[in-house]
């Protein structure tokens, strides 16, 4: 049997480079490897604020975009997370066997409950039960994030193992798969920042949407570091950011790029790296463009039985172990 991963995006914002380098690009790479889930976590966008029109459009949007990104829903699984209703099934046991000293500890959860810690919702406190819930009902084996969702894998592992230890051997412990280049895209406005989707300042971000003008004009605006050498250089994060979204967006090496960029300026890198990624983002947008609603339909449809079958024999083996499979003697 192929070995599985799962993974998925929430239908709030809107996708960014940051999101196809971080997580679609392996995503399509893998595919064709493991037994893949790719799920639109639209749950999870419920902790964030946004009218049910919004989520329902986003949610058929971030689909669009995985296919655009190259999943093939004859390879892999698309679905939507709320149509498995076994999610969030899971998620209440395994409320049960978390700490709430854990959900404390994570940092997502402390940077978006920042200011208004008291009016910060139960469900973003709860959200990485959630994701445990997803990755562990599918009995994963990899899940393909970016660098900031290495603390929820972490936490994950930990209630998978804790519930085995005290049910007995019921999930299998998952382990992320983040890649070495790519895994933290910076914010083009502010290197300091990772780039992302609940950003106010648009700028900062290339939407997977973003027409060639915009794309221009925001690499334009990019903020640079002192120097003026075009290398791969970590005490530089600004000009390390542009010159490994060139990297992976047209697959050349560093040394090609490195060799391309010699004795050349940053207006040169900057418009290089625009056209680079309107011919990467072009033929892109066409196939978000080309699927039409009923093909998605039909996507989900067969997505949301496949996803089915395999979160309720995970359940029922959970429902087992805890003793809640029904009183029926
Ligand atoms: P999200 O936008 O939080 O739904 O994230 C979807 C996926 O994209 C997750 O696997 C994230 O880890 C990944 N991701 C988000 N922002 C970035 C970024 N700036 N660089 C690389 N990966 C990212
Ligand atoms: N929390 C993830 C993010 O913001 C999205 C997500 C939800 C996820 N469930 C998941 C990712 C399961 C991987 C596996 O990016």
């Amino acid at each position: 049997m192929r070995k599985r991963i799962f993974s998925g995006a929430q239908p709030t914002g809107n996708l960014h480079i940051g999101n196809y380098i971080g997580a679609l690009r392996n995503w399509a790479a893998l595919q064709h490897e493991y037994d893949s889930f790719f799920c639109v976590v639209n749950l999870h966008a419920l902790t964030a604020t946004q009218d049910p029109k919004t989520r329902r459009e986003k949610t058929r949007e971030v689909a669009r975009l995985y296919l655009a990104a190259g999943i093939d829903p004859k390879v892999s699984t698309v679905f939507v997370q709320s149509d498995v209703p076994e999610h969030t099934e899971l998620t209440w046991i395994l409320n049960c066997v978390t700490r709430m000293g854990e959900l404390e500890r994570m940092t997502q959860f402390k940077e978006k409950a920042r200011k208004q810690r008291e009016n910060a919702g139960v469900g973003l406190f709860d959200y990485p039960v959630l994701m445990a819930a997803d990755i562990l009902l599918y009995q994963t084996e990899l899940v393909p994030v970016g660098q900031d969702q290495k603390q929820h894998l972490e936490l994950t592992r930990d209630i998978a193992m804790r519930f085995n230890r005290d049910y007995g051997e019921t999930f299998r412990v998952p382990e992320p798969f983040i890649s070495k280049v790519g895994a933290r895209i910076l914010a083009l406005d502010n290197p300091e920042k990772k780039m992302s989707k609940s950003d106010e300042n648009v700028n900062g971000s290339i939407y997977l949407t973003d027409d060639a003008d915009t794309i221009r004009r925001k690499f334009k605006r990019a903020v640079t570091d002192s120097g003026t050498e075009i290398r791969f250089d970590e005490t530089r994060p600004a000009i390390t950011n542009l010159l490994t979204i060139y990297q992976l967006l047209t697959g050349r090496t560093r040394e090609e790029i490195e060799a391309h960029f010699e004795g050349k300026g940053y207006a040169q890198l900057k418009s290089d790296l625009a056209e680079a990624t309107v011919e990467f983002l072009t033929p892109f947008q066409e196939r978000f463009r080309g699927i039409s609603d009923e093909e998605l339909d039909r996507i989900f449809a067969a997505g949301r039985e496949r996803a089915s079958e395999v979160a309720r024999a995970t359940m029922k083996d959970v429902r087992e172990r805890v003793g809640i499979e029904g009183a029926r003697i």
